[in-house]
């Protein structure tokens, strides 16, 4: 059944011309099917140079929405247009906009797990891989607010000295891991060394030898020489870990460290969409513009 899916998946991709994208956290088999596999910046990258004519998006909603922006002109469609991302809708615009006006003189960094709309209303975007380097971007006398991660805005603080006011949005798969967790796992694997996300809790990220998105886990464990590793971060990218580096061993975490909206994607619903091109995704064009301007200013400098 999922040979005959996978076949006239490939089939109809090559009658449509288009490209399959994919991020780390997906489903194993929907990775292996996708032409681009790779973390929130790589597939903005990809996004923003992909020659096809539809793009079918395999991550989370505001993913998707960001390959719109960047191509406004193509059909982008997402397999499952429900999977959203709950630190996403932590934040609205209008919102946003309220926060700006009672801090005049600040610049908005906009973490790419957000809306259109909130990206239109931001100086610039980031996203894990580059953070650092969009806030160093951003000369030293404006003060900074970051939205919608707060975990990531203090990790950031942190990393370059700046003042930055964070929203208080958190990511519920992230947030759940306890620093106790840590500590046991350390116990249990004192040679392996500890690298989560830094969208986990500070007190996680003190304990962690590195914070790093999921691009970042991957080149770390390629250069370490360590064999084992504690990997704090959403289990999909165990699949590519294992992948890549088969003689090494890995260990999640924590038990069930799974973004339920990443995990909607099927075989099923791929091969609905490539063959009805239902769940287009749509940007109004005054939000798409304002939104892509925040976007191109971080492909811009990273
Ligand atoms: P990356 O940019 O590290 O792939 O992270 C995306 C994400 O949603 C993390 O929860
Ligand atoms: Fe959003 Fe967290 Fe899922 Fe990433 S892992 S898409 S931040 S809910």
């Amino acid at each position: 059944m999922s040979d005959n899916l996978v076949e006239f998946i490939k089939e109809r991709k090559q009658k449509l011309n288009a490209v399959i994208m994919a991020h780390y956290y997906q489903r194993p088999e929907i990775q292996d099917l996708a032409d681009l596999v790779g973390d929130s910046l790589q597939l903005a990258r990809d996004a923003a140079q992909a020659q096809a004519d539809v793009i079918v998006f395999c991550g989370v909603s505001f993913m998707a929405e960001s390959a719109k922006i960047l191509n406004p002109e193509k059909l982008v469609v997402m397999p499952e247009p429900e999977a959203g991302c709950p630190m996403a809708d932590m934040i609205t615009a209008d919102k946003l906009r309220k926060w700006k006006a009672s801090h005049p003189e600040a610049k908005v960094v906009c973490y790419v797990n957000s809306s259109a709309e909130v990206k239109a209303e931001s100086d610039i975007c980031c996203t894990s891989s580059n953070a650092i380097q969009v806030v160093n971007s951003i000369p030293r006398e404006y003060p900074i607010l970051f939205v919608p991660d707060k975990n990531l805005g203090n990790f950031v603080a942190l990393k370059t000295g700046r003042k930055i006011e964070c929203w208080p949005g958190y990511c519920p798969t992230h947030q759940d891991v306890t620093a106790q967790e840590i500590q046991e796992m350390r116990a249990r694997h004192p040679q392996a060394p500890v690298v989560v996300h830094p969208e986990c809790r500070p007190e996680v990220i003190k304990l962690a030898d590195e914070a790093l998105s999921t691009g970042g886990i991957l080149k770390y464990v390629e250069k370490s020489p360590a064999r084992e590793f504690i990997i704090g971060t959403e289990a999909g990218l165990l699949h590519q870990l294992e992948k890549r580096f088969p003689d090494k061993v890995f260990h999640i975490a924590r038990e069930e460290f799974l973004c339920p909206n990443m995990k909607l994607t099927t075989l099923e619903n791929l091969a609905y969409v490539m063959d009805t091109l239902e769940h287009k995704v749509e940007v109004p064009e005054d939000i798409g513009i304002k939104a892509y301007h925040s976007l191109e200013r971080m492909l811009n400098i990273s």
